[in-house]
């Protein structure tokens, strides 16, 4: 039984866990300047997550997505991920990565229990790929999906943000991409952060926009499944792959939130676009205190909002996503 359940009526199976902040792409929309060193690099420890993910399983959460920054920087990720995957409770370990270490890696990680990977890819183009994220690495990073192919992830999806003047015009490509393939793609609609509202002002495109180009290309929307992320599914029969949308600003998105957030400090974040954290940090030290663990975040959720207001241009307290992992 899930007793995570907020007062709006919404029930959390799903924690993304950041576990660290830093990033080695510098993705203009995100971290242009790259990753800057602020204050505490004390990143939570693989016995804190474990005391935390032990925690919310026992309160009926299944799914664990690891983030960051880039959750693959980190030496002990492959650590990190077998003891959340072996966690009672726990039926589906998954990660967001940008994607460098892939290729070598992939087979470690399966091993350790991840079953789905999300790989963000915000060009087919060699060039533009490395304008927007500062590397050279579409190669690496293909290179890193056919290995995660190979090393048999149950699911494995690519994370775009579509960028108007930047690589809007590539949707084409990416349709191309899975017309043979069974690959899962995301259209990701840009979201304003604390330090992208120029970049923001410049080049978002709507997630109806790019809804409305699908439909209009003969795409068909699918049912959700139970616990299934915030993407809106569509598939073409003449394609094998299917297209998702995240569209953050169309109406009633907040309305399917199954979701949490635990920054890489250890605060819960009841929403990406709320003003601040709450520290769980103290209470993930013993596995004695799982109880008062388990009070607190009930006690928690009470707070939280039936809503974010991007659309008044208020993103809260994050500067940016590598700072909540998306
Ligand atoms: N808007 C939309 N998507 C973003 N991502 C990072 N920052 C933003 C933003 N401001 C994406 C990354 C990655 C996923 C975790 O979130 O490209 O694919
Ligand atoms: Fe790093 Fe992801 Fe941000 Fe790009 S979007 S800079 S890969 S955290």
């Amino acid at each position: 039984m899930n007793t995570l359940i907020d007062p709006h009526g919404r029930s959390f199976s799903y924690l993304r866990l950041s576990i660290t902040d830093v990033c080695n792409y510098r993705c203009q929309y995100c971290l242009p300047d790259g990753y800057q060193k602020t204050g505490a690099q004390e990143f939570l420890t693989s016995d804190e997550i474990a005391n935390l993910v032990g925690g919310m399983a026992e309160l009926g959460l299944w799914k664990v997505r690891l983030t960051g920054g880039e959750p693959t920087v980190r030496k002990d990720f492959a650590e990190i991920a077998a003891r959340v995957s072996t966690t009672p409770g726990i039926r589906r370990v998954a990660t967001t990565t940008n994607g460098y270490r892939l290729a070598e890696n992939a087979r470690l990680w399966r091993e350790a229990g991840i079953s789905a990977i999300n790989v963000s890819v915000d060009s087919l183009d060699p060039q533009r790929f490395a304008e927007i994220t500062g590397h050279d690495h579409l190669h690496k990073v293909l290179d890193g999906i056919s290995a995660a192919r190979a090393a048999g992830f149950e699911a494995i999806k690519v994370n775009t943000v579509l960028l108007r003047d930047v690589n809007d015009h590539e949707l084409p490509a990416f349709l191309e991409w899975i017309r043979h393939d069974d690959l899962s793609i995301r259209f990701i609609e840009l979201m304003e952060t604390g330090s992208n509202k120029d970049y923001f002002a410049r080049h978002h495109i709507s997630g109806q926009e790019i809804k409305d180009r699908l439909i209009a290309m003969g795409w068909t929307l699918r049912e959700r499944e139970a616990g299934a992320g915030p993407a809106q599914e569509f598939q073409h029969p003449d394609y094998r792959g299917r297209i998702g949308i995240i569209a953050p600003y169309s109406k009633d998105f907040c309305d399917t939130c199954n979701r949490l957030r635990v920054n890489a400090h250890g605060k819960l974040h009841l929403c990406l676009f709320g003003n601040g954290g709450h520290s769980l940090r103290h209470l993930l030290q013993d596995r004695g205190q799982r109880l008062e663990l388990q009070n607190t975040i009930a006690g928690l959720l009470v707070q939280k909002a039936p809503t974010h207001l991007l659309h008044f241009h208020q993103s809260g307290s994050t500067p940016h996503l590598a700072s909540l992992g998306g």
